[in-house]
């Protein structure tokens, strides 16, 4: 039998992924790796192996992928929009270079790939509101451009080479598990430990930003019914919009304080503002419905309530 390789293993996705992935298809079957392995690696419970890639070296991603005889590959391995700004270079070489050395990889060795865009693809000039499956992308930050320049790489690998590469724009992810590694929606999972830790927390977005967002439960479902939809029923293949719930900060925020009265958050708009005015408001996702049957189950009311259950566990646990 053959295996399932996920680069970028121990960041916010990932540490969610590797457990659904090791529950479905079974653990020994399921590659963890990471550029740098955490102290705590979700294997320390013998549950499945794990392994060190920089996916910026082609070598050692074709080596790994046949060492392991590989034959899907969960590509997370990525710098999100915040962190992008602050190193441009670092975000072409890593976003640009490693989806590239992931699809050689996979061509050469006949992998599947699964890999996430993100709605930082849309820019200024998109229409903000329900924004189409096909529209007008012209991001403006760095991160963003990786994202389009990806989606039309991965495309390219499954026209001209027939290599099977499928994946999702992604809109901010909100999760119990771990926490975000540098991107604009941070704040949205930063305020649920504000409020339970102290009761209040400083936004860095104003009140009234709207963005897109889901539930980590969603997102990795969406990962896996993406990956096992059957492909003769796919028009699109790359950066399908997925949409769960859109709402304020300040809607955010007012939500958590129906379960925790008295808490307190305060904005303090910072150049992540700039990013967040960037992005749509709401993205429609019919094209994902119609193509593979797509419908998140989580709306803000039910991730609320879901996530402080979670998280008042693990802060009371670590
Ligand atoms: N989290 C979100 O809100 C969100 C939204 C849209 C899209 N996405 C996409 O989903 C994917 C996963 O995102 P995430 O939130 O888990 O990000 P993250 O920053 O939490 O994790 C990414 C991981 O990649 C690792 N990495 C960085 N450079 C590497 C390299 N050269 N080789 C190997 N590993 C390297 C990092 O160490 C980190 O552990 C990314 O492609 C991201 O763009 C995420």
């Amino acid at each position: 039998m053959r295996n399932i390789l996920v680069t970028g293993a121990f960041g916010q996705l990932g540490t969610e992924l590797i457990p659904a992935l090791r529950k479905r298809y079974g653990g020994q079957r399921v590659v963890a790796s990471g550029r740098h392995l955490p102290q705590l690696s979700p294997d320390q419970d013998g549950s499945g192996p794990v392994v060190s890639l920089d996916v910026t070296n082609s070598a050692a991603v074709l080596e790994t992928v046949r060492e392991y005889r590989v034959e899907v590959i969960y590509h997370l391995a990525a710098i999100l929009s915040a962190r992008g700004e602050a190193s441009p270079e670092d975000t072409w070489r890593i976003n640009v270079g490693g989806l590239r050395n992931v699809l050689e990889a996979a061509r050469i060795a006949g992998c599947k790939v699964f890999w996430p865009s993100s709605i930082a693809v849309f820019g200024p000039d998109t229409p903000a509101e329900r924004t189409p499956q096909d529209t007008l992308m012209r991001p403006t930050t760095m991160y963003g451009i990786t994202k389009v320049t990806g989606e039309l790489l991965a495309d390219y690998y499954v026209s001209r080479f027939g290599v099977d590469v499928r994946g999702v724009r992604y809109p901010g992810v909100i999760s119990s598990e771990s926490l975000p590694g540098g991107g604009t929606t941070d704040y949205a999972v930063e305020m649920f430990y504000g409020a339970l830790r102290s009761k209040q927390y400083s936004c860095f977005v104003r009140a009234n930003t709207v963005l897109p967002m889901i539930y980590m439960p969603d997102c990795i479902r969406a990962a896996i019914e993406i990956m096992e939809a059957d492909f003769s029923q796919l028009t699109h293949h790359n950066g399908f919009n997925v949409a769960a719930m859109s709402f304020s900060a300040g809607e955010l925020a007012a939500e958590i304080e129906k379960h925790l009265p008295g808490f307190a958050c305060e904005y303090e708009p910072d150049e992540r503002q700039a990013i967040a005015d960037s992005w749509p408001r709401s993205i429609d996702d019919q094209v994902a419905f119609d193509e593979w049957g797509w419908r998140a189950e989580y709306d803000l009311p039910k991730m609320t309530a879901d996530m402080l259950k979670r998280l008042a566990h693990r802060l009371s646990t670590h």
